[in-house]
């Protein structure tokens, strides 16, 4: 196995053509990312009012097919907005898997509610509807159009799958079930911009979606988040509390409830419209990694994860799985010493002290998976975008 893990660092490295430090993901901006910039910068309008937030709302809905997109600070602060709107509250419950970044139970706990966890499955890495169907079964009971847990009688608020490293999970199985128990959906689509199940973008699936532009998302602004929703009442609410609730007056300042300062600056925004211009672009080069990728892989009978059925990935990060946790961790001692950067899975969210007492179904594959499991580079390849200047159309991925 050894000779193979070693072939697999120099694949990679002749990949992306170079000797250097090989980061998991990095962003790429041209000067269409510095001339939006310059042009923010100039008019002065760098906080959180401004034409490019409004003008990125309005692309990232179109891109996503949403009809409506709220921009935020980051993926956590749209993801807690969300749980707000669909209804969270204090000593309620959330379905969720172990196997996400911790994010996502971060935003569940700002709540004070608390995560219950279900396991994912082997061939999306996300969300398990059978897991979910299972503990619903065991545990759920349906009273007055709600569904509570019959062991703690605590009305579980939502469900959020989380479509891990861009590859969608069964999200209409999970949004069948979800129906079928009363419960809202969201979906943590923070990693998965881009990325369709059966012809629809993903994050349309729920009432609320949260996508995350961290630095090491498919398109960046070093920070910054957005609220993906199809219903404008719950689309008007968000932009209400994520700018202090403030009531819209020239020069006075009324707030008529507790508000939060989760606005998008403008500046980040100038930053994204350039990177969602990009975006189909970015996709198609990540989808050419990963086709070489996997015939590398095939070739030498290593598991790479590919695009589950169903489903058009935009494949944000690549992960190969090993024969078993040995092979992983000298993996990741190989590719690390070489500077070729490559990570295990997050500890599963369930394993953490925070979360240790949060009721749990098996974690059989989540389990499987972290022992595995190892994300590889996955940036946009540098000589291939350079010259690129024309604009894509998200149709382009849906065939
Ligand atoms: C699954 C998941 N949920 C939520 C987030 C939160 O996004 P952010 O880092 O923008 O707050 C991230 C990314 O960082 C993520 O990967």
């Amino acid at each position: 196995m050894s000779a193979k893990l070693y072939s697999l660092v120099d694949f990679i490295k002749q990949h992306y053509q170079t000797t250097d430090f090989l980061p998991l993901h990095e962003p790429r901006f041209d000067q269409h990312e510095k001339d939006l910039v310059q042009d923010c910068i100039d008019s002065t309008f760098v906080s959180s009012v401004g034409k490019y937030v409004d003008q990125f709302e309005q692309k990232l809905a179109a891109f996503t097919d949403s009809k409506y997109a709220i921009a935020t600070v980051n993926g956590t602060s749209a993801l807690h907005i969300a749980l707000l709107l669909a209804g969270v509250e204090r000593d309620t419950e959330i379905i969720t898997q172990a196997l996400s970044f911790i994010a996502t139970c971060n935003a569940i706990s700002y709540c004070g509610a608390e995560p219950i966890f279900v396991d994912v499955a082997k061939q999306t890495l996300g969300m398990s509807p059978q897991s979910l169907a299972e503990f619903l079964e065991q545990n759920g009971q349906i009273s007055n159009n709600q569904c509570y847990n019959k062991q703690t009688k605590k009305r579980i608020a939502a469900c959020v799958p989380m479509h891990t490293f861009g590859h969608p999970c069964e999200i209409d199985t999970i949004q069948a079930i979800c129906e079928q128990w009363h419960i809202p959906l969201i979906e943590d689509a923070a990693e998965s911009l881009g990325s369709y199940y059966k012809n629809k973008h993903t994050g349309n699936f729920g009432k609320l979606a949260a996508i995350s532009f961290n630095g090491n998302k498919i398109i960046t602004a070093g920070g910054g988040g957005a609220i993906l929703t199809n219903d404008e009442q719950l689309a008007k609410k968000a932009k209400h509390i994520t700018t202090t609730a403030k009531l819209p007056h020239k020069w006075e300042f009324n707030h008529d409830q507790i508000g939060y300062n989760y606005r998008m600056p403008n500046l980040n925004a100038a930053l994204l419209c350039a990177q969602l211009d990009k975006l189909t672009g970015f996709i198609v080069n990540k989808r050419e990694t990963a086709a070489r990728y996997h015939d590398w892989c095939q070739k030498n009978e290593i598991t790479f994860i590919t695009e589950p059925p169903h489903a058009k990935s935009n494949y944000w990060l690549n992960a190969i799985i090993l024969p078993d946790k040995t092979d992983q961790q000298e993996f990741l001692r190989i590719a690390n010493e070489q500077g070729v950067m490559s990570r295990p899975v997050w500890t599963l969210l369930n394993q953490l002290p925070m979360f240790k007492h949060c009721q749990t179904m098996p974690q059989t594959n989540a389990q499987w998976l972290a022992d595995r499991l190892v994300n590889i580079p996955s940036s946009v390849k540098k000589n291939r975008i350079n010259q690129q200047t024309r604009r894509w159309h998200p149709q382009e991925l849906k065939n």
